[in-house]
Protein backbone atom coordinates (compact mmCIF):
# COMPACT_ATOMS: atom_id res chain seq x y z
CA UNK A 1 0.00 0.00 0.00
CA UNK A 2 1.20 3.87 -0.87
CA UNK A 3 1.42 5.47 2.20
CA UNK A 4 -0.01 8.52 0.77
CA UNK A 5 -2.92 6.40 -0.47
CA UNK A 6 -6.31 7.70 1.17
CA UNK A 7 -8.45 5.61 -0.42
CA UNK A 8 -9.49 7.40 -3.74
CA UNK A 9 -8.37 6.82 -6.97
CA UNK A 10 -5.89 4.19 -7.40
CA UNK A 11 -2.15 6.34 -9.62
CA UNK A 12 -2.54 5.94 -13.13
CA UNK A 13 -0.05 2.81 -13.37
CA UNK A 14 2.42 4.64 -16.26
CA UNK A 15 2.63 7.58 -13.93
CA UNK A 16 3.51 5.32 -11.28
CA UNK A 17 6.50 3.71 -13.13
CA UNK A 18 7.72 7.10 -13.64
CA UNK A 19 7.51 8.73 -11.07
CA UNK A 20 9.31 5.35 -9.19
CA UNK A 21 11.61 5.21 -12.03
CA UNK A 22 14.92 3.05 -11.25
CA UNK A 23 14.88 4.57 -7.22
CA UNK A 24 13.26 1.67 -5.86
CA UNK A 25 16.27 -0.82 -7.39
CA UNK A 26 18.47 2.08 -5.89
CA UNK A 27 16.93 1.96 -2.11
CA UNK A 28 18.26 -1.69 -2.04
CA UNK A 29 21.08 0.24 -0.92
CA UNK A 30 19.44 2.01 1.94
CA UNK A 31 17.79 -0.95 3.46
CA UNK A 32 20.29 -1.12 6.37
CA UNK A 33 20.32 2.46 6.78
CA UNK A 34 16.41 2.95 6.46
CA UNK A 35 16.01 0.70 9.40
CA UNK A 36 18.82 2.03 11.76
CA UNK A 37 17.03 5.72 11.30
CA UNK A 38 13.98 3.69 12.15
CA UNK A 39 15.21 2.23 15.19
CA UNK A 40 16.52 5.87 16.50
CA UNK A 41 13.40 7.11 15.78
CA UNK A 42 11.23 4.45 17.67
CA UNK A 43 13.56 5.00 20.71
CA UNK A 44 13.02 8.87 20.58
CA UNK A 45 9.46 8.20 20.38
CA UNK A 46 9.47 6.34 23.09
CA UNK A 47 11.57 8.86 25.21
CA UNK A 48 8.42 10.89 24.30
CA UNK A 49 5.99 8.71 25.38
CA UNK A 50 4.68 8.02 22.47
CA UNK A 51 5.69 4.38 22.41
CA UNK A 52 5.86 2.51 25.29
CA UNK A 53 9.25 0.71 25.96
CA UNK A 54 7.56 -3.10 24.67
CA UNK A 55 6.21 -1.03 21.48
CA UNK A 56 9.92 0.17 20.71
CA UNK A 57 11.09 -3.18 21.40
CA UNK A 58 8.89 -4.89 18.96
CA UNK A 59 9.89 -2.31 16.67
CA UNK A 60 13.49 -2.46 17.21
CA UNK A 61 13.05 -6.41 17.22
CA UNK A 62 10.90 -6.36 13.72
CA UNK A 63 13.75 -3.70 11.86
CA UNK A 64 16.65 -6.10 12.93
CA UNK A 65 14.96 -9.18 11.57
CA UNK A 66 14.14 -6.85 8.08
CA UNK A 67 18.09 -5.69 8.45
CA UNK A 68 19.45 -9.58 8.54
CA UNK A 69 16.64 -10.69 5.59
CA UNK A 70 18.32 -8.11 3.47
CA UNK A 71 21.87 -9.54 4.82
CA UNK A 72 20.76 -12.07 2.93
CA UNK A 73 19.28 -11.00 0.31
CA UNK A 74 15.71 -11.59 1.33
CA UNK A 75 14.31 -8.52 1.02
CA UNK A 76 13.86 -7.31 -2.43
CA UNK A 77 12.50 -4.32 -3.03
CA UNK A 78 10.21 -4.03 -6.45
CA UNK A 79 8.83 -1.13 -8.31
CA UNK A 80 5.05 -1.36 -6.97
CA UNK A 81 7.32 -0.87 -3.27
CA UNK A 82 7.45 2.77 -4.20
CA UNK A 83 10.67 3.36 -1.97
CA UNK A 84 12.63 1.70 1.00
CA UNK A 85 10.64 3.65 3.26
CA UNK A 86 6.78 2.40 2.37
CA UNK A 87 7.93 -0.91 2.40
CA UNK A 88 9.40 -0.83 5.81
CA UNK A 89 6.24 0.30 7.32
CA UNK A 90 4.03 -1.91 5.40
CA UNK A 91 6.19 -4.62 6.42
CA UNK A 92 6.33 -3.36 9.84
CA UNK A 93 1.99 -2.66 10.30
CA UNK A 94 2.13 -6.68 8.35
CA UNK A 95 3.64 -7.86 11.58
CA UNK A 96 2.79 -6.06 13.84
CA UNK A 97 -0.80 -4.25 13.38
CA UNK A 98 -1.16 -1.08 14.49
CA UNK A 99 1.95 -0.71 16.01
CA UNK A 100 3.47 -0.67 12.67
CA UNK A 101 1.32 2.30 11.86
CA UNK A 102 2.97 4.51 15.25
CA UNK A 103 6.24 4.51 13.54
CA UNK A 104 6.21 7.48 11.12
CA UNK A 105 4.62 9.49 13.73
CA UNK A 106 6.42 12.72 13.76
CA UNK A 107 8.46 12.36 10.63
CA UNK A 108 8.48 12.26 6.98
CA UNK A 109 10.03 10.48 3.89
CA UNK A 110 12.10 13.86 3.25
CA UNK A 111 13.86 13.48 6.62
CA UNK A 112 13.94 9.80 6.19
CA UNK A 113 15.68 9.48 2.87
CA UNK A 114 17.92 12.07 4.13
CA UNK A 115 19.58 10.13 7.37
CA UNK A 116 19.05 6.79 4.87
CA UNK A 117 21.62 9.19 2.55
CA UNK A 118 23.44 10.90 4.92
CA UNK A 119 24.68 7.11 6.89
CA UNK A 120 25.30 5.42 3.42
CA UNK A 121 27.19 8.21 2.06
CA UNK A 122 29.23 7.72 5.22
CA UNK A 123 30.03 4.49 5.29
CA UNK A 124 30.89 4.95 1.29
CA UNK A 125 33.56 7.60 2.31
CA UNK A 126 34.85 6.03 4.94
CA UNK A 127 35.50 2.43 2.16
CA UNK A 128 37.17 5.44 -0.08
CA UNK A 129 39.28 7.30 2.65
CA UNK A 130 40.93 3.86 3.38
CA UNK A 131 41.42 3.26 -0.55
CA UNK A 132 43.16 6.49 -1.10
CA UNK A 133 45.16 6.16 1.78
CA UNK A 134 46.44 2.80 0.41
CA UNK A 135 46.82 3.95 -3.07
CA UNK A 136 48.89 7.28 -1.35
CA UNK A 137 50.66 4.90 0.73
CA UNK A 138 51.26 2.64 -2.56
CA UNK A 139 53.24 5.54 -4.25
CA UNK A 140 54.83 6.75 -1.60
CA UNK A 141 56.76 4.00 -1.10
CA UNK A 142 57.41 3.85 -5.44
CA UNK A 143 58.42 7.45 -4.70
CA UNK A 144 60.79 6.49 -1.85
CA UNK A 145 62.58 3.79 -3.33
CA UNK A 146 62.73 6.43 -6.11
CA UNK A 147 63.92 9.12 -4.38
CA UNK A 148 66.85 10.26 -6.04
CA UNK A 149 66.25 8.41 -9.47
CA UNK A 150 66.98 11.36 -12.19
CA UNK A 151 64.73 11.63 -15.25
CA UNK A 152 63.78 14.78 -17.25
CA UNK A 153 61.51 17.64 -15.85
CA UNK A 154 59.43 18.85 -18.47
CA UNK A 155 57.17 22.13 -19.29
CA UNK A 156 55.31 22.15 -22.32
CA UNK A 157 56.47 18.57 -22.83
CA UNK A 158 59.85 19.64 -23.48
CA UNK A 159 63.02 18.78 -21.38
CA UNK A 160 63.43 21.54 -18.85
CA UNK A 161 65.34 20.50 -15.79
CA UNK A 162 66.65 17.65 -14.10
CA UNK A 163 63.66 15.88 -11.80
CA UNK A 164 63.78 12.98 -10.12
CA UNK A 165 61.24 10.04 -10.22
CA UNK A 166 60.32 10.62 -6.37
CA UNK A 167 59.30 14.42 -7.38
CA UNK A 168 56.49 13.08 -9.69
CA UNK A 169 55.45 10.79 -8.03
CA UNK A 170 55.91 12.35 -4.75
CA UNK A 171 53.76 15.31 -6.32
CA UNK A 172 50.75 13.23 -6.82
CA UNK A 173 51.05 12.30 -3.20
CA UNK A 174 51.40 15.28 -2.01
CA UNK A 175 48.48 16.63 -4.15
CA UNK A 176 45.83 13.35 -3.22
CA UNK A 177 46.84 13.99 0.42
CA UNK A 178 44.98 17.64 -0.38
CA UNK A 179 42.16 16.09 -1.93
CA UNK A 180 42.02 13.72 1.24
CA UNK A 181 41.33 17.20 3.00
CA UNK A 182 38.83 18.34 0.97
CA UNK A 183 37.22 14.61 1.57
CA UNK A 184 37.25 15.20 4.90
CA UNK A 185 35.70 18.26 4.71
CA UNK A 186 32.59 16.51 2.53
CA UNK A 187 32.48 13.77 5.43
CA UNK A 188 31.98 16.53 8.13
CA UNK A 189 29.52 18.12 6.03
CA UNK A 190 27.73 14.93 5.61
CA UNK A 191 28.28 14.06 9.16
CA UNK A 192 25.29 15.76 10.78
CA UNK A 193 22.34 14.43 11.29
CA UNK A 194 18.94 15.81 8.95
CA UNK A 195 16.41 13.25 11.16
CA UNK A 196 13.43 15.25 12.70
CA UNK A 197 13.16 17.85 9.85
CA UNK A 198 9.96 16.19 9.05
CA UNK A 199 8.59 17.57 5.77
CA UNK A 200 10.95 20.65 6.30
CA UNK A 201 8.74 22.65 9.03
CA UNK A 202 8.85 20.93 11.85
CA UNK A 203 6.49 19.11 14.29
CA UNK A 204 4.35 20.11 17.19
CA UNK A 205 5.78 17.58 19.43
CA UNK A 206 8.44 17.74 21.68
CA UNK A 207 10.84 15.33 19.44
CA UNK A 208 14.03 15.45 20.72
CA UNK A 209 16.35 15.30 17.98
CA UNK A 210 19.90 15.73 19.97
CA UNK A 211 19.19 11.93 21.04
CA UNK A 212 18.43 10.66 17.69
CA UNK A 213 22.14 12.23 16.36
CA UNK A 214 23.27 10.52 19.24
CA UNK A 215 22.11 7.54 18.49
CA UNK A 216 22.70 7.67 15.29
CA UNK A 217 26.13 8.57 15.68
CA UNK A 218 26.08 11.84 13.99
CA UNK A 219 28.72 14.16 14.63
CA UNK A 220 25.65 17.17 14.92
CA UNK A 221 22.74 17.96 14.18
CA UNK A 222 21.44 19.88 11.40
CA UNK A 223 19.65 22.56 12.81
CA UNK A 224 17.22 25.28 10.48
CA UNK A 225 14.80 22.28 9.32
CA UNK A 226 14.15 23.81 5.88
CA UNK A 227 17.51 24.15 5.46
CA UNK A 228 18.10 20.30 6.29
CA UNK A 229 15.34 19.91 3.10
CA UNK A 230 16.90 22.86 0.75
CA UNK A 231 20.36 21.01 1.66
CA UNK A 232 19.86 18.28 -0.47
CA UNK A 233 21.94 17.94 -3.02
CA UNK A 234 24.51 20.49 -1.86
CA UNK A 235 25.74 18.28 0.10
CA UNK A 236 25.92 15.45 -2.36
CA UNK A 237 27.84 17.69 -4.54
CA UNK A 238 30.43 18.33 -2.06
CA UNK A 239 31.01 14.80 -2.13
CA UNK A 240 31.48 14.78 -5.67
CA UNK A 241 33.50 17.76 -5.91
CA UNK A 242 35.81 16.52 -3.61
CA UNK A 243 35.93 13.05 -5.42
CA UNK A 244 36.17 14.74 -8.79
CA UNK A 245 39.48 16.24 -7.63
CA UNK A 246 40.81 13.04 -6.80
CA UNK A 247 39.44 11.66 -10.40
CA UNK A 248 41.86 14.51 -11.72
CA UNK A 249 44.55 13.75 -10.09
CA UNK A 250 44.47 9.69 -11.06
CA UNK A 251 43.46 10.66 -14.65
CA UNK A 252 46.70 12.91 -14.90
CA UNK A 253 49.07 10.15 -13.59
CA UNK A 254 47.60 7.83 -15.71
CA UNK A 255 48.45 10.14 -18.81
CA UNK A 256 51.80 10.01 -17.22
CA UNK A 257 52.01 6.71 -16.88
CA UNK A 258 51.09 6.47 -20.41
CA UNK A 259 53.36 8.66 -21.98
CA UNK A 260 56.45 7.70 -19.90
CA UNK A 261 55.74 3.33 -20.27
CA UNK A 262 55.53 3.88 -23.95
CA UNK A 263 58.74 2.68 -25.44
CA UNK A 264 60.11 6.16 -26.71
CA UNK A 265 60.22 6.91 -23.34
CA UNK A 266 60.45 3.94 -21.18
CA UNK A 267 61.01 5.07 -18.22
CA UNK A 268 58.11 3.06 -16.48
CA UNK A 269 57.22 -0.31 -16.75
CA UNK A 270 53.77 -1.75 -16.45
CA UNK A 271 53.14 -5.51 -15.36
CA UNK A 272 52.24 -7.28 -18.60
CA UNK A 273 48.81 -9.12 -17.01
CA UNK A 274 47.24 -5.54 -16.67
CA UNK A 275 47.84 -4.99 -20.59
CA UNK A 276 45.66 -5.33 -22.69
CA UNK A 277 46.23 -6.46 -26.58
CA UNK A 278 45.14 -5.59 -29.90
CA UNK A 279 42.82 -7.42 -32.23
CA UNK A 280 44.97 -6.84 -35.33
CA UNK A 281 48.33 -5.86 -34.03
CA UNK A 282 50.38 -8.87 -32.38
CA UNK A 283 53.03 -7.21 -31.08
CA UNK A 284 50.54 -4.56 -29.18
CA UNK A 285 50.45 -4.17 -25.30
CA UNK A 286 48.08 -1.39 -24.48
CA UNK A 287 47.58 0.54 -21.39
CA UNK A 288 43.99 0.60 -21.77
CA UNK A 289 43.26 0.28 -17.75
CA UNK A 290 44.97 3.69 -17.45
CA UNK A 291 43.30 5.33 -20.48
CA UNK A 292 40.18 4.11 -18.93
CA UNK A 293 41.32 5.84 -15.53
CA UNK A 294 41.78 9.32 -17.25
CA UNK A 295 38.00 8.60 -18.82
CA UNK A 296 36.45 7.93 -15.73
CA UNK A 297 36.92 11.84 -14.51
CA UNK A 298 34.82 12.51 -17.14
CA UNK A 299 31.92 10.34 -15.71
CA UNK A 300 32.68 11.72 -12.49
CA UNK A 301 31.76 15.89 -13.90
CA UNK A 302 28.93 14.16 -15.47
CA UNK A 303 27.40 13.11 -12.03
CA UNK A 304 28.39 16.28 -10.09
CA UNK A 305 26.81 18.47 -13.00
CA UNK A 306 23.76 15.96 -12.76
CA UNK A 307 23.14 17.11 -9.52
CA UNK A 308 23.74 20.87 -9.34
CA UNK A 309 21.29 21.05 -12.31
CA UNK A 310 18.22 19.65 -10.34
CA UNK A 311 18.76 21.66 -7.59
CA UNK A 312 20.11 24.88 -9.05
CA UNK A 313 17.16 27.61 -8.80
CA UNK A 314 14.68 25.31 -6.96
CA UNK A 315 12.37 26.85 -5.00
CA UNK A 316 12.86 26.14 -0.95
CA UNK A 317 11.74 22.92 0.44
CA UNK A 318 11.34 19.28 -1.25
CA UNK A 319 10.77 18.42 -4.36
CA UNK A 320 10.43 15.28 -6.07
CA UNK A 321 13.54 16.37 -8.30
CA UNK A 322 15.43 15.76 -5.63
CA UNK A 323 15.19 12.32 -5.88
CA UNK A 324 17.05 12.19 -9.17
CA UNK A 325 20.35 13.07 -7.07
CA UNK A 326 20.17 9.81 -5.48
CA UNK A 327 21.49 8.11 -8.76
CA UNK A 328 24.47 9.86 -9.75
CA UNK A 329 25.78 10.00 -5.78
CA UNK A 330 25.66 6.50 -5.65
CA UNK A 331 27.13 6.12 -8.89
CA UNK A 332 29.97 8.77 -8.15
CA UNK A 333 30.86 6.72 -5.18
CA UNK A 334 30.82 3.26 -6.83
CA UNK A 335 33.02 4.52 -9.55
CA UNK A 336 35.73 6.44 -7.06
CA UNK A 337 35.71 3.11 -5.04
CA UNK A 338 36.65 1.48 -8.35
CA UNK A 339 39.24 3.36 -9.66
CA UNK A 340 40.87 3.49 -6.51
CA UNK A 341 41.30 0.23 -5.73
CA UNK A 342 42.38 -0.46 -9.52
CA UNK A 343 44.77 2.22 -9.29
CA UNK A 344 46.64 1.21 -5.73
CA UNK A 345 47.19 -2.28 -7.33
CA UNK A 346 48.78 -0.42 -10.77
CA UNK A 347 50.79 1.73 -8.67
CA UNK A 348 52.07 -1.49 -6.37
CA UNK A 349 52.92 -3.03 -9.63
CA UNK A 350 54.90 -0.27 -11.84
CA UNK A 351 58.59 -0.81 -12.01
CA UNK A 352 60.86 1.49 -12.70
CA UNK A 353 63.61 1.54 -15.55
CA UNK A 354 66.46 3.75 -13.72
CA UNK A 355 68.84 3.78 -16.29
CA UNK A 356 66.05 4.79 -18.98
CA UNK A 357 64.78 7.82 -17.07
CA UNK A 358 68.51 8.90 -16.01
CA UNK A 359 69.67 8.57 -19.89
CA UNK A 360 66.79 10.44 -21.11
CA UNK A 361 68.41 13.39 -19.33
CA UNK A 362 70.03 15.64 -22.09
CA UNK A 363 73.22 18.05 -21.53
CA UNK A 364 70.96 21.24 -22.29
CA UNK A 365 68.43 20.39 -19.30
CA UNK A 366 71.23 21.39 -17.25
CA UNK A 367 71.87 24.47 -18.47
CA UNK A 368 69.42 26.89 -16.44
CA UNK A 369 71.45 25.00 -13.42
CA UNK A 370 74.89 25.71 -15.16
CA UNK A 371 73.77 29.62 -15.60
CA UNK A 372 72.77 30.08 -11.98
CA UNK A 373 75.98 28.76 -11.09
CA UNK A 374 77.84 31.54 -12.93
CA UNK A 375 75.27 33.74 -11.24
CA UNK A 376 76.46 32.67 -7.84
CA UNK A 377 79.68 33.27 -9.22
CA UNK A 378 78.71 36.60 -9.06
CA UNK A 379 77.75 37.35 -12.95
CA UNK A 380 74.24 38.97 -13.23
CA UNK A 381 71.93 36.25 -14.18
CA UNK A 382 70.74 38.00 -17.68
CA UNK A 383 74.25 37.55 -18.70
CA UNK A 384 74.54 34.16 -17.29
CA UNK A 385 71.48 33.41 -19.41
CA UNK A 386 73.28 34.40 -22.22
CA UNK A 387 76.65 33.03 -21.96
CA UNK A 388 75.00 29.74 -21.25
CA UNK A 389 72.82 30.04 -24.31
CA UNK A 390 75.47 30.89 -26.34
CA UNK A 391 77.17 27.91 -25.43
CA UNK A 392 77.25 24.23 -26.74
CA UNK A 393 75.67 22.82 -23.72
CA UNK A 394 79.01 21.06 -23.67
CA UNK A 395 79.19 20.97 -19.75
CA UNK A 396 79.66 17.60 -17.65
CA UNK A 397 77.03 17.19 -15.16
CA UNK A 398 75.77 14.25 -13.21
CA UNK A 399 72.10 13.64 -12.65
CA UNK A 400 72.44 12.13 -9.43
CA UNK A 401 74.53 14.75 -8.02
CA UNK A 402 72.31 17.70 -9.55
CA UNK A 403 69.15 16.75 -8.10
CA UNK A 404 71.04 15.67 -4.36
CA UNK A 405 72.46 19.54 -5.05
CA UNK A 406 68.72 20.99 -4.84
CA UNK A 407 68.06 21.12 -1.05
CA UNK A 408 65.99 23.85 -0.53
CA UNK A 409 62.70 23.13 1.02
CA UNK A 410 60.15 21.24 -1.48
CA UNK A 411 63.11 20.49 -4.30
CA UNK A 412 64.13 17.29 -6.05
CA UNK A 413 66.78 16.56 -2.61
CA UNK A 414 64.54 17.73 0.34
CA UNK A 415 61.35 15.83 -0.77
CA UNK A 416 60.22 15.97 2.96
CA UNK A 417 58.32 12.42 2.30
CA UNK A 418 58.12 11.88 5.85
CA UNK A 419 55.90 14.62 6.42
CA UNK A 420 53.62 12.99 3.73
CA UNK A 421 53.92 9.48 5.32
CA UNK A 422 53.39 11.13 9.04
CA UNK A 423 50.10 12.54 7.42
CA UNK A 424 48.98 8.86 5.83
CA UNK A 425 49.67 7.97 9.54
CA UNK A 426 47.23 10.69 10.42
CA UNK A 427 44.75 10.14 8.23
CA UNK A 428 44.20 6.42 9.25
CA UNK A 429 44.55 7.28 12.62
CA UNK A 430 40.92 10.09 12.77
CA UNK A 431 39.49 7.04 10.06
CA UNK A 432 39.82 4.44 12.44
CA UNK A 433 38.28 6.71 14.95
CA UNK A 434 35.11 7.08 12.26
CA UNK A 435 34.86 3.97 11.78
CA UNK A 436 34.77 2.98 15.36
CA UNK A 437 32.13 5.27 16.24
CA UNK A 438 29.60 3.70 13.67
CA UNK A 439 30.15 0.67 14.17
CA UNK A 440 29.49 1.56 17.57
CA UNK A 441 26.63 3.57 16.99
CA UNK A 442 24.90 0.43 14.59
CA UNK A 443 25.82 -1.84 17.93
CA UNK A 444 23.99 0.15 20.04
CA UNK A 445 20.83 0.55 17.47
CA UNK A 446 20.35 -3.41 16.96
CA UNK A 447 21.37 -4.42 20.17
CA UNK A 448 18.12 -6.78 21.45
N1 LIG B 1 12.04 8.48 -3.08
C1 LIG B 1 11.84 9.77 -2.55
C2 LIG B 1 13.11 10.61 -2.72
O1 LIG B 1 14.15 10.04 -2.89
C3 LIG B 1 11.48 9.70 -1.09
C4 LIG B 1 10.87 10.92 -0.54
C5 LIG B 1 9.49 11.07 -1.04
N2 LIG B 1 8.88 12.23 -0.52
C6 LIG B 1 7.79 12.78 -1.08
N3 LIG B 1 7.34 13.86 -0.49
N4 LIG B 1 7.24 12.32 -2.14
O2 LIG B 1 13.10 11.79 -2.70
Amino acid sequence: MKLWDKGHVPLDERIERFTVGSDFALDQNLVLYDCLASIAHAKMLQKIHVLKPAEFKMLQKELVAVINLDKKGLFKMQQQDEDVHTKIENHLTKKLGDLGKKIHTARSRNDQVLADLRLYSKRELQLIIASLLELSSALLHLAKRNEFVPMPGYTHTRQAMPSSIGLWVGSFVESLLDDLRLLWGAYDLNNQNPLGSAAGYGVALPIDRQLTTKLLGFKKLQNNTLYVQSGRGKIESVILSALLQVNIDLGRLASDLILFSSPEFNFVRLPEEFCTGSSMMPHKQNPDVLELMRGKSAMMQGYLIQIINVINGMYSGYHRDLQLTKEPLMQGLALEKDCLDIFALVAAKIKVNRAAASKACRLELFATDKALELAEKGLPFRDAYRVIAESKFDFVADPVENVKRKTHLGAPGNQCLGMAEKQILEHRQKLREERKNFERAIAGLTRL
